[in-house]
């Protein structure tokens, strides 16, 4: 089935933040035979080129057509520029071995100073990381720039539909105001513990349609030093009765409680089991007495927090959201 409209975004993607380049094609490529429809890429990720590898094997092999996998990539903070965004995105299709992309993002509310791509590709955090003391260097582009130029990537067929990471409800309000084109989806962190209600109700009173990235939480993070594994939502009572009463996992039981509060989310597995199960908790359904029970875990816990790892990790203070 061909997409023809933002709200056709399947309902469970698979995520591929941290895989690695040298298992990254065939992961890509086990997960759209084991059913994934949506790949949520982006350039920061460093791995759009094995990404396009293992979606022109899949398409080669006739497990889909392209019509039917959406791909999901993201802007990077570098290229927030005017004369920056259509070279981005063209660097982007490039490396994925495609024509369009169903959904092209700003992957932050954050502008630092462009990197060339000959210097450096992707140019993560830092804008030299060679230099004694390396930082972050932020860029005076207004977001409503950056914005007019998605718009035009719309207009031209490059990518279907157009949207923003990250935001914080007051930069969502400002966007309705200064667009000529609305966004159509806002990428969230949003798990139980961070259940973001009243963004989520804004972006749905504007008509946007909402992705949620770490679906599990902490999980994403444990490797990454920013979370320990004890803090896991799947260790929780509540979530661990769901699960026994439905005969499914608990991991199940959190991304049916993401789609069923009307988000897709965006996973991902490296386990061959767990990728299957994922992919169908879409069709795992809850009470709305289990959905409030694991609503009511929220204890605002942020898992990505700029104003937390850009100066933990990169040397420079840049919080975002408070
Ligand atoms: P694994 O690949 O070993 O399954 P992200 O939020 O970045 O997509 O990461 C998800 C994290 O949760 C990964 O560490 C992944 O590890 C783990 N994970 C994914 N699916 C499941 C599942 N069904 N049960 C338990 N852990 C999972």
């Amino acid at each position: 089935m061909a997409f023809e409209s933002i709200k056709d975004i399947p309902a469970v993607g698979f995520g591929l933040w941290k895989i690695g380049p040298e298992i990254c094609e065939d992961t890509v490529y086990e997960a759209i035979k084991c059913g994934y429809r949506h790949l949520d890429a982006a350039c920061d990720y460093g791995n759009e080129v094995e990404v396009g590898r293992g979606i022109q094997r899949a398409l080669a092999d006739g497990i889909c057509t392209r019509e039917e996998l959406w791909v999901t990539s993201k802007l990077w903070n570098t290229y927030h520029r005017a004369e920056h965004v259509t070279p981005a995105l063209d660097r982007t299709l490039n490396d994925l071995q495609l024509e369009y992309l169903d959904l092209y993002l700003i992957h932050f509310p954050i502008a630092l100073e462009f990197v060339p791509f000959e210097t450096r590709y992707p140019p993560e955090w830092f804008f030299d990381p060679d230099t004694s003391d390396p930082c972050m260097k932020p860029s005076r582009v207004p977001l409503s720039d950056t914005w007019h130029s998605m718009e035009k990537l719309k207009a031209e067929g490059k990518a279907k539909h157009i949207g923003v990471c990250n935001y914080s409800s007051g930069l969502l309000h400002d966007l309705m105001n200064y667009c000529t084109t609305p966004p159509e989806l806002l990428q969230i962190e949003s798990h139980p513990y961070l259940t973001q209600e009243k963004l989520v109700r804004l972006a749905k009173q504007y008509g946007l349609e909402v992705t949620a990235f770490s679906p599990l939480g902490s999980l994403s993070y444990v490797e990454l030093d920013m979370a320990s594994q004890d803090e896991s939502i799947l260790e929780q009572a509540v979530v661990q009765e769901i699960a026994s009463r439905l005969e499914c996992s608990a991991a199940q039981v959190v991304l049916a409680w993401g789609v069923q509060r009307g988000t897709s989310v965006v996973v991902k597995s490296m386990n061959p089991e767990r990728m299957e199960q994922n992919l169908a908790a879409a069709e795992i359904e809850l009470s709305e007495n289990d959905i409030q029970a694991i609503s009511a875990l929220n204890q605002n816990r942020r898992y990505n927090d700029p104003g937390v790892f850009c100066e933990g990790a990169f040397n420079t203070f840049h919080p975002i959201y408070d």
